[in-house]
């Protein structure tokens, strides 16, 4: 059965011609997705001149592979981009470039290890069960936001793994800062591109700032007492502590800590959250594959809880889950701005030019993906997987930037579903469109409101 709203993309896309000018920006500052031309579902680039300079959209996967992998050292992360997260994030791993971007990504690598991810399973899965013992708490037929439970769990599981458990942080209060943060991040957007200077005001600035603020003097002080107590743990903080500068010894210094700490709790969390949020949406419209993925389960787990050992005999609910990032990927665009002059393909590409990747097109372009709108986990099976260019499924970008978390990721998303759907049956309202938002991820403009029922 095909998305029920399967034109929702092309609707929400730009027309043909794109707003210009003004409007474009305040496309930008509605929803950045109603800035990218409805050409971008047929054509493999698009250009795009905003105010005397060109974007260049790229949805063909050759072309996404030149500018990921191939020529990975021509571009940067965008202007727009780190305008809109560097005040929160400051020049941490997911903002920095060149030689500052590799130091800390080695840093940090060790905690992304095989064994180290094994360990990480129990701790998921342990975060899963707390949220199924709250709903199952509830009154049959509560209603829930599930963005939100999802977040919650996301939530507490990205600091019992990286930052060593609870009690250490206020988590309501991070959780409340980055969503007050991301509310404007349009408009820092839609201000780096019409080349606004960057003290420009704008509604929700203040709160956004007040919001970084906060959260960057939580995460500050869980530093310092981690300086001044000490610890045995090896977690993304002892990383962090104990990286040093090749050529000068230097350590980094509390202020880069603390803001890889915020992009790990950010981009860890809030987009995972995300891929579940929709995943569940999916399931809820296509009851049959529900019922397969329960069946993968009960057999994998004998009916029992869910278990670290048991989740790499699901391949299902991961094929479930690479579809439902295919339809919705949490990071609907990925952006870069080229450093030098470079060749995409036929197209001249020249300095100081943004080039964007729309994933979410991409991922649903007619002509790589038959019937784009209908969600088919078959599509992931790992015969369609070979058979299918390497860079037409690019959830989690590509190259060198590859999402460092891409593994813990689909091994929390599917310890999650794993524990919660054989407990209990998620629904919207019939006929509810969540529609699409974007706020640097891709979130459902109407929320998820779902009713549990117990299984
Ligand atoms: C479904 C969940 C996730 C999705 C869809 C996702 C998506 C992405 C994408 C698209 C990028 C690359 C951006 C670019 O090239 O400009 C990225 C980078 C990154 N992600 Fe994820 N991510 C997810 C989960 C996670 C998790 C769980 C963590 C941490 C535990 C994480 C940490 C990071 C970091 C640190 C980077 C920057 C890597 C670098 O630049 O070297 N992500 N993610």
């Amino acid at each position: 059965m095909p998305d029920p709203h399967p034109s929702q993309l092309a609707r929400l896309l730009a027309p043909d011609p794109p707003p210009r000018g003004l409007g474009l920006l305040r496309a930008v500052i509605r929803n950045p997705l109603e800035a990218i031309p409805r050409a971008v579902l047929e054509r493999p680039l698009v250009r795009q001149t905003v105010l005397g300079r060109d974007r260049l959209f790229v949805t063909e996967p050759d072309l996404i592979q030149a500018v990921l992998l191939t020529h990975a050292d021509a571009f940067g992360k965008s202007d727009a981009m780190r305008r809109a997260l560097s005040p929160a994030l400051g020049d941490a791993i997911l903002t920095a470039d060149g030689e500052r971007w590799r130091r800390q990504r080695r840093a940090v690598a060790p905690i992304f290890r095989h064994d180290r991810l094994r360990a990480f399973l129990l701790p998921m899965l342990g975060a899963a069960a707390r949220t199924r013992d709250r709903w199952l708490a509830l009154p049959p037929g509560s209603a829930v936001e599930m963005g939100h439970e999802m977040m919650r769990t996301t939530f507490d599981i990205i600091v019992e793994t990286m930052l060593s458990g609870h009690g250490a942080i206020d988590v309501a209060r991070v959780e409340r800062g980055i969503t007050d943060y991301l509310a404007s991040t349009g408009w820092a957007i839609a201000l780096a591109l019409a080349r606004a200077p960057a003290w420009t005001p704008y509604p929700g600035r203040r709160r956004a700032a007040r919001a970084r603020d906060g959260l960057r003097a939580e995460l500050l002080r869980l530093v310092e007492e981690r300086r001044r107590l000490g610890s045995e743990r090896e977690d993304l903080i002892a990383l962090l502590l104990a990286a040093r500068d090749p050529e000068t010894g230097e350590a980094m210094d509390d202020r880069d800590i603390a803001d890889n700490l915020l992009t790990f709790i950010t981009a860890g969390h809030e987009t995972t959250a995300l891929a579940l949020t929709w995943t569940f949406h999916l399931l809820d419209r296509h009851p049959a594959e529900e019922a397969r993925l329960l069946e993968e389960i009960a057999a994998a787990t004998g009916g029992g809880p869910a278990r670290p050992e048991h989740l790499a005999a699901l391949p299902r609910t991961r094929q479930a889950i690479h579809e439902a990032l295919r339809l919705y990927p949490p990071a609907p665009i990925i952006a870069r701005t080229a450093l030098r002059p470079v060749r995409i393909g036929e197209e001249a590409v020249a300095p100081g030019t943004t080039v964007l990747i729309p994933v979410l097109a991409t991922q649903r372009r007619a002509d790589l993906w038959p019937e784009p709108d209908r969600f088919d986990p078959d599509r992931f099976h790992p015969d369609a997987v070979k058979a299918r260019h390497r860079y037409a499924w690019i959830p989690f970008g590509a190259g060198p930037r590859i999402c460092i978390g891409l593994t813990f990721a689909t091994e929390e998303a599917v310890a999650i579903l794993a524990t919660l759907l054989p407990a209990v049956r998620a629904r919207t309202a019939p006929g509810f469109d969540p529609g699409l938002a974007m706020r640097i991820t891709l979130r459902p403009a109407q929320g998820m409101p779902m009713r549990l029922e117990r299984r």
